[in-house]
């Protein structure tokens, strides 16, 4: 249907317009004017597409009110660029109402449940899915707690070793269930494989990969709660829900005195909503974004969290914690911009959805499988909340991040400008607002955060291990054993981080602060910053 769209718009020869409009009750087959709407924000994409090559002026895409579920993430590369100096804006028609961008299915015709008290029951589609939100914020895998002395770390899993523990040995669904360490400045999960006799056995390699290093799963620096989530019969809390892999029944206990029925309710399908990435011979380039909502998204993989995002992935198991530092993961962001230029992001908010915006993170965090290489992005003006990790990450972790094989990985000139962050990292629960890891002047100016989890603005990342010169430190540990020591300085310099509120910062974990550095970077700025928090360091240098 959309290529008949195509060849009819070829054939009647529509004109070329600087003007397209979106509603929620237009029509693909129309011209997208403003009296006749294009249906869906691929349409006017492709419309757009047609019209760049010659273009005199900026290009407008005026998007309606409303919510616009997409059925895959919407990508943008360089056919979609602005040309010759001028951008193409998409931009919320009503900049008050804005326009909802979302990721997820709504489910409705929620019934009473045989499976207990107060628990509702609907039919959801079938795919496979580890969030849930109710009224735009992130409802709660079915948990109970379990003490650290009911269970003790063996080689393939858990022991149990006190009867309290002893139910999640004959617990129905036991194979869909997840552990979720707590811990100082890690939120862990490991799958559960089954049991027998008294061990809870857990999946790999990602047991292999909790059970070493620092913090890790069942050694936690400080306890911040284990938990074992997402069976049925843990289903006894109000906000819980629980989603059967195999009937797709979802099951809900709505807040006391709440019917499912008057909730908004959305189960979320896609991973990730705007891909927005070129190459480095075509980057991406002159794309406005105002007054958008994104939401309701989710991620089924990462489970060996270490800092901010950074994880050991799910490919290979090691035993030897320094041979994994150099090849961590990065989770990714539902907004994902790499191999891309001069990129706005302005007013309009983030809301009940799992990652944030991912900027220049290494390939592994971008669908389109080019990281890195992001210059002049913007994020102005937003309100950044209900994130289940960070709500933004700029930069990569591994080699190519802080020495590029090639001078267009370079991400550079990032603008965090104006923003309000808070209440966030709802499944990754050591996730900061502001993570910079290597990046030239990236500037974080006049933006408010307020009741966070853990850190406030991280930045920088290495524990200087990849300095010039390296650390003595970790010549000890034995990671140049697994890299080299760089000679040179890293790409992380200039910048400033300038009159940001940060407030009530480490609700949740330890070992953190409000401004968080790591590693050396020469000529940024920290001035004007006020801290205020009784859990967290102000400034961690
Ligand atoms: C976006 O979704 C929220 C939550 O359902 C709703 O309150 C708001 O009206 C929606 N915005 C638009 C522009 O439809
Ligand atoms: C559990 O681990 C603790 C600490 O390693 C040990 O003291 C205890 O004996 C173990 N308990 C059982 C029942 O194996
Ligand atoms: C089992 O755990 C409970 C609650 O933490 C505790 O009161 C009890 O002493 C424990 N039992 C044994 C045998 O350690
Ligand atoms: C479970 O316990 C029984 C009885 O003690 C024993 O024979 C069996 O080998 C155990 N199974 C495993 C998998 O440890
Ligand atoms: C997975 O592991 C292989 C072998 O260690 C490695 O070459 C590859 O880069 C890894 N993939 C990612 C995404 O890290
Ligand atoms: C957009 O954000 C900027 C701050 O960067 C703010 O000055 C402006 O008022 C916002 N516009 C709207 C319509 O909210
Ligand atoms: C820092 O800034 C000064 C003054 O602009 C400049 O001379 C110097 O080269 C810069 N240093 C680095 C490492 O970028």
């Amino acid at each position: 249907m959309f290529l008949t769209t195509l060849l009819l718009q070829a054939l009647l020869l529509v004109p070329v317009w600087s003007h397209y409009y979106v509603a929620v009750n237009g029509n693909d087959f129309g011209p997208g004017s403003a009296t006749a709407p294009f249906r869906t924000l691929e349409r006017a994409q492709a419309a757009v597409q047609r019209s760049t090559k010659g273009m005199r002026s900026d290009i407008y895409v005026y998007v309606g009110p409303g919510t616009y579920y997409l059925n895959e993430p919407l990508k943008f590369t360089s056919e979609d660029s602005g040309q010759h100096g001028h951008r193409v804006i998409w931009q919320a028609q009503d900049m008050i109402k804005g326009v909802n961008i979302s990721g997820g299915v709504r489910i409705t015709k929620w019934k009473a449940s045989s499976a207990g008290k107060g628990i509702y029951e609907a039919q959801a589609p079938a795919f496979t899915t580890r969030h849930f939100y109710a009224n735009q914020a992130h409802a709660q895998r079915a948990r109970a707690q379990v003490q650290r002395s009911w269970v003790n770390q063996t080689a393939t899993g858990l022991k149990v070793v006190n009867d309290s523990a002893k139910y999640i040995l004959t617990m129905p669904g036991l194979e869909h269930a997840e552990f979720h360490a707590h811990n100082s400045f890690t939120s862990r999960y490991n799958p559960v494989t089954g049991a027998s006799n008294d061990t809870i056995f857990m999946a790999q390699p990602a047991w292999n990969n909790n059970i070493i290093g620092y913090d890790s799963f069942n050694k936690p620096d400080v306890d911040h709660g284990l938990y074992v989530e997402n069976a049925l019969s843990l289903l006894t809390d109000p906000n819980e829900w629980y989603l059967d892999p195999e009937s797709h029944i979802i099951y809900y206990m709505p807040p006391s005195g709440q019917d499912p029925s008057n909730m908004y309710l959305v189960l979320a399908k896609l991973e990730t909503l705007l891909l927005i990435g070129g190459t480095y011979d075509q980057p991406v380039h002159d794309l406005t974004f105002r007054g958008f909502n994104y939401m309701h998204t989710t991620w089924n993989v990462g489970y060996v969290d270490q800092q901010t995002g950074g994880y050991i992935g799910t490919n290979k198991s090691y035993t030897n914690f320094e041979a994994s530092r150099p090849f961590w993961w990065q989770v990714p962001g539902s907004i994902q911009v790499s191999a891309a230029q001069n990129i706005l992001f302005q007013n309009g908010s983030i809301v009940a959805l799992m990652g944030g915006f991912g900027i220049g993170n290494d390939p592994n965090a971008h669908t389109t499988g080019v990281g890195l290489g992001a210059s002049d992005v913007e994020i102005s003006g937003m309100l950044l909340h209900q994130t289940g990790a960070n709500a933004i990450t700029l930069g990569g972790i591994q080699a190519n991040a802080h020495h590029p094989s090639d001078p267009r990985m370079l991400n550079q000139n990032t603008r965090i400008l104006e923003n309000i962050f808070t209440d966030l990292g709802y499944t990754i629960d050591s996730a900061v607002p502001i993570f910079a890891s290597y990046a030239k002047d990236t500037y974080i100016v006049h933006n408010d955060i307020v009741n966070v989890p853990y850190s406030g603005i991280c930045y920088g990342y290495g524990w200087g291990s990849n300095d010039a010169g390296g650390s003595p430190q970790y010549q000890l540990r034995g990671l140049y054993n697994y890299q080299p020591v760089y000679n040179t300085p890293t790409t992380m310099q200039g910048g400033r981080i300038s009159a940001n509120l940060l407030y009530s910062v480490g609700t949740l974990h330890s070992d953190d602060g409000g401004i968080y550095t790591l590693s050396a970077s020469p000529n940024t700025t920290l001035s004007d910053n006020w801290v205020k928090s009784p859990q967290a360091y102000g400034t961690y240098t």
